[in-house]
């Protein structure tokens, strides 16, 4: 093991400071980004928002599938979704899901300060029940980003797997659960995303892996 493998694999300070450099140098926060994170918090909202790298790499994610089509569950003020709704192109759209309709009213806010409001429907309501009802016959979608409550991951998974197109990513937030994904014991949404984490990689259906970027996002790709 070299050197440098070592102080990259087990100094926090390292891990620290690299987190900071692809911060600064990828995932700067313009200033409508840094006022969402702040106003989420002045109208009390939980701060529990991607950090800013995570939001880059879901854009980077998006364009690299070259993504029309976007579907979000879990909106809160509208974070991740501006990140992602910047990754797509004129004419793109994204739908997001959430079922606290003040989150929403905060979220569309937000959306219209980004000036993405025009790309980006908010559907209020509980996420399975709008999958299963009005998005049922939807068309197929070019990346889903799954970050609403955890013991839906699995069922999340199933239906995007099914309302994807081939080619197109299936991506969920929260993947390390801040490492409790690998104790020996764990929570039931820890459970339940390790039962999303286990079904994608064994999906003959998909290609997958975990991003190690921040809490870790699940990745796939439809083939
Ligand atoms: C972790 S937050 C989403 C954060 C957001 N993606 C971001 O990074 O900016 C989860 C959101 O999902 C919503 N939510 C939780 N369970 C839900 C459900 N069953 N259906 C729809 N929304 C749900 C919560 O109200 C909350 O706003």
């Amino acid at each position: 093991m070299t050197d440098l493998h070592r102080i990259l694999t087990f100094a926090p300070d390292v891990q620290r400071n690299l987190t900071a450099y692809v911060r600064q140098w990828f995932a700067p926060e313009d200033d409508v980004l840094r006022h969402v994170r702040q106003n989420t918090v002045a109208q009390g909202l939980p701060e529990i928002q991607i950090r800013p790298e995570e939001g880059q790499m879901l854009q980077f994610l998006t364009a690299a599938v070259g993504a029309r089509r976007v579907l979000e569950l879990g909106t809160l003020a509208g974070y991740s979704g501006i990140w992602l709704a910047r990754g797509l192109p004129d004419g793109g759209t994204l739908i997001t899901l959430e079922m606290d309709p003040k989150h929403a009213r905060v979220a569309r806010d937000h959306f219209a300060l980004a000036g993405v409001a025009d790309r980006v429907e908010v559907i209020e309501g509980v996420a399975l029940d709008t999958l299963r009802g009005p998005l049922a016959d939807a068309e197929p979608f070019d990346m889903v980003f799954i970050d609403a409550d955890k013991p839906s991951y699995p069922d999340y998974l199933a239906w995007a797997v099914e309302h994807v197109r081939p080619g197109g990513m299936i991506t969920a937030h929260n993947a390390f659960r801040s490492g409790w994904l690998v104790s020996a014991d764990g929570d039931a949404k820890v459970q339940a995303t390790r039962q999303m984490l286990e079904a994608m990689a064994q999906d003959d259906r998909l290609v997958s892996t975990i991003v190690p970027v921040g809490d870790g996002i699940a990745a796939a790709v439809v083939r």
